[in-house]
């Protein structure tokens, strides 16, 4: 495993993070707890140290679920949690967003409650509800820092001019945006967030899975699925653009003693030097193993050229 440091925060972080969205049981492929747990140990033991999750992943489901099993294995002190703030499920449907005080202060004792420890990590905004003012959220996230509650603040899905607005009012040490080579939207304000010295962790770092080369043919997903209403290259003409993309991969993966397609496209985002981790949500050990392993491994500066090029070309669509 490769570590980075995370911006300002002093923290070192792999360059793979779990995801946990999809061990919340909702919106992905779902697994049996032994399952996820093996997958949770597999990662522990290849070096990951940072995890990621949020209350909005099934209603607290995917925190409870981490809690647990760190609590089972043993390991809460060996690796660091990213959760979030600022969304909820009202009646456990409708989403909204909400970063009042009392909100954001009651949604992290109810995580440090979900997640069984004592202290986050890193707390992030997970998207910028733009009723209540900064000011107000921020002041509730510095006094939980004061409390030692949480340890780091960052933001998810913000514009810079967003991130320059809340960075009037506290430190912003972190950005989570969604980055792959299948969705570089995000690159300016990216580059931006680590220009100011904050630790960038990508989502959606293998394009949701499309970029593992798991799906050639466009199928259909059910409503709930990300697959179907938060990625969008699955369907319609970027599915034709991202075929393209693979064919590229495939060619480089021959080369280079077929390496799996993922490996290839986390080696490609961590190659970003405004990258400082990729999070990757796998639920599974082997690809878990096949992730964290990707950086045992190297491209050539010729393959990574081919990369950028295949990569730039999904851009003109
Ligand atoms: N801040 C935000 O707004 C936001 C939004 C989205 C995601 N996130 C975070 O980022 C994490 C990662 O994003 P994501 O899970 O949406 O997308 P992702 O990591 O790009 O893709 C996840 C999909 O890839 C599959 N996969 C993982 N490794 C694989 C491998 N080696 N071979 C084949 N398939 C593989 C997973 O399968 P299985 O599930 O079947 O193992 C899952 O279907 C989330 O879990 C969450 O923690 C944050």
């Amino acid at each position: 495993m490769q570590y980075r440091t995370f911006g300002k925060t002093g923290m070192k972080v792999s360059a793979v993070t779990l995801g946990t969205w999809g061990m919340g049981g909702v919106g992905w492929d779902v697994y049996d707890d032994e399952v996820k747990e093996d997958a949770l140990k597999a990662a522990w033991e290849e070096g990951i140290n940072l995890i990621d999750t949020a209350p909005a992943y099934n209603n607290g489901e995917a925190e409870r679920f981490l809690g647990r099993t760190l609590k089972k294995l043993g390991i809460r002190n060996d690796v660091q949690i990213a959760t979030k703030c600022g969304n909820f499920f009202v009646d456990g449907k409708i989403y909204v967003r909400d970063g009042r005080y009392e909100k954001i202060v009651g949604q992290c004792e109810e995580s440090l409650r979900n997640l069984q420890t004592d202290h986050i990590d890193l707390m992030l905004i997970h998207w910028p509800d733009l009723k209540t003012p900064f000011e107000e959220t921020m002041d509730a996230l510095n006094h939980l820092k004061k409390e030692g509650k949480i340890l780091h603040i960052g933001v998810s899905n913000f514009t810079v001019e967003q991130m320059q607005q809340i960075g009037q009012f506290g430190e912003i040490e972190a950005f989570q945006p969604q980055y792959s080579m299948a969705f570089r939207e995000h690159e300016e304000a990216i580059r931006w967030a680590a220009g100011q010295g904050m630790g960038v962790m990508t989502y959606g770092s293998l394009g949701g899975g499309i970029l593992s080369g798991r799906y050639r043919e466009e199928r259909e997903f059910a409503e709930t699925d990300s697959r179907h209403r938060f990625y969008k290259h699955f369907h319609g003409p970027m599915f034709g653009k991202v075929m393209e993309l693979l064919a590229v991969m495939d060619e480089i993966s021959e080369r280079n003693d077929d390496m799996p397609l993922s490996q290839i496209a986390l080696l490609w985002c961590y190659s970003r030097p405004f990258v400082s981790t990729c999070i990757t949500g796998a639920q599974k050990r082997e690809r878990v193993q096949e992730n964290a392993r990707a950086f045992e491994r190297e491209l050539s500066a010729e393959d990574m050229k081919l990369l950028d090029e295949a990569v730039g070309k999904l851009s003109e669509v």
